[in-house]
């Protein structure tokens, strides 16, 4: 197993390139399942995510390659329609085959996500909503058998709470449903949208993407192969960041956004902060952890109440390894703000959590061993590379 060693502090300097987002991706390898030939995805970052849906794609029956940043998959003899429990337990993003599968082939038998380290994290809206669109399901065994009788039909939906994982699932089932389908109360992170763009380019009709109610009208088929299926995802766009960078702007960064170049510049100790996460455009949860860490260094006492997911707080405990006085009430952490992080050896315990770590390392004193880096090589390609261009001292090595 791989773990980061650490020496800090040092400053960071330079310009990083940023690739394309997991959770953009994985929708987007999922709707794959929606037509039959080849699809191309460009600006595909190697992640262990990515690599594993593949994996999943392939149980399937279809054929992936990923070759500098450029990922095809080809459907044409792709036939299965079984996710099993060992492949779906390791990533929950595997739900998001359920929506093409039933609607493509009528037919679906994928496993039910157990939970994740930070709390239950229910499916019940995906499973409502392709009941909605005529799906019939049972759950038998640990697993989600459906079936249609003929094609899904189009129906009027609401998600409560707001989900991104089941609006882009029941959004790829409803591009090929009979009919009208009324989706409200979407989420409309940008990788929601981007998905729904997509489905557009290849041949979906939809409407209000980018808003929370999103209208779809089934096609018979969507042209992926047809079209070339080249789909291709942009790099990052300042506007998408809008809540992350105002955070910044109140921790004192000074920021500075040209095109799809963005700077981010900080002088001093941060300032404290209060911040809730909320469905975009709010504050995401996916970097409450990462600004925790810098809200530990701050001059004063900062708040970061999580209301996505109540229990997302396992890096505390490690944070505070390195000396940093957070406490945890409910959803609710309060960090009081220390001058300096000492180096210690912590235990990455999520995807999220283990890059609030390694930023805390990079900041703080001596020397931090950042244990089960395999969490972070899920979402975040060669971080240890990147960094080290930018002036940090880290380096992997094997534990
Ligand atoms: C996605 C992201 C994850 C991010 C999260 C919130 C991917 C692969 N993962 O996860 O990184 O942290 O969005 O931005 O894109 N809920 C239900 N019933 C459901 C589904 C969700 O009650 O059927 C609740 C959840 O418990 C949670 C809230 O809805 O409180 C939002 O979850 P959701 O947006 O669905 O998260 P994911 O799609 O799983």
């Amino acid at each position: 197993m791989d773990r980061f060693v650490i020496e800090g502090p040092t400053p960071l300097e330079g310009e990083v390139a940023i690739g394309g987002a997991k959770n953009a991706v994985l929708p987007l390898m999922a709707a794959a399942l929606l037509a039959r030939g080849r699809s191309v995805i460009e600006n595909v970052p190697d992640l262990v995510d990515v690599r594993f849906f593949m994996t999943i794609l392939e149980e399937l029956g279809a054929v992936c390659t990923l070759r500098g940043g450029r990922l095809c998959i080809d459907t044409t003899g792709q036939d299965g329609c079984h996710a099993p429990y060992d492949l779906v337990r390791k990533m929950r993003a595997s739900i998001y085959v359920l929506g093409p599968l039933l609607a493509f082939h009528g037919r679906a038998r994928v496993s039910l996500p157990g939970g994740c380290a930070w709390g239950p994290r229910p499916v019940n809206l995906h499973l409502e909503a392709m009941r909605a669109l005529g799906a019939e399901l049972e759950l038998d065994g640990g697993y989600i058998q459906g079936r249609t009788d003929g094609r899904l039909r189009g129906a009027r939906f609401r998600f409560e709470p707001v989900s991104v994982g089941a609006t882009a699932n029941v959004l790829m089932a409803a591009v090929l449903a009979e009919g009208v389908t009324e989706l409200e109360n979407c989420a409309v992170e940008p990788e929601v949208t981007g998905l729904a763009e997509a489905l557009v380019r290849s041949g979906a009709r939809i409407e209000g993407l980018g808003t929370p109610t999103m209208v779809v009208t089934g096609v018979g088929e969507i042209g992926v192969a047809m079209a070339g299926g080249r789909v291709t995802l942009r790099g990052v766009d300042p506007h998408h960041l809008r809540a992350v960078t105002d955070v910044l702007q109140d921790l004192g960064c000074g920021i500075a956004g040209d095109g799809d170049l963005l700077s981010v510049e900080m002088d001093g100790r941060p300032r404290p902060v209060e911040v809730v996460t909320r469905p975009y455009p709010g504050f995401p949860t996916d970097m409450q952890a990462q600004i925790m860490a810098v809200c530990a260094l701050a001059d004063g006492t900062s708040f970061m109440t999580d209301t996505i997911y109540p229990d997302r707080f396992t890096h505390i405990a490690e944070l505070n390894r390195l000396g940093a006085d957070i406490r945890l009430d409910g959803n609710k952490a309060t960090i009081f703000g220390r001058g300096r992080l000492k180096g210690a050896p912590v235990m990455a315990t999520d995807l999220r959590a283990s890059a609030a770590l390694v930023l805390a390392g990079v900041a703080a004193e001596g020397t931090t061993l950042v244990n089960r880096v395999y969490h972070i090589d899920r979402g975040y390609q060669r971080i240890e590379e990147r960094l080290t261009a930018l002036g940090a001292n880290i380096r992997r090595e094997k534990s």
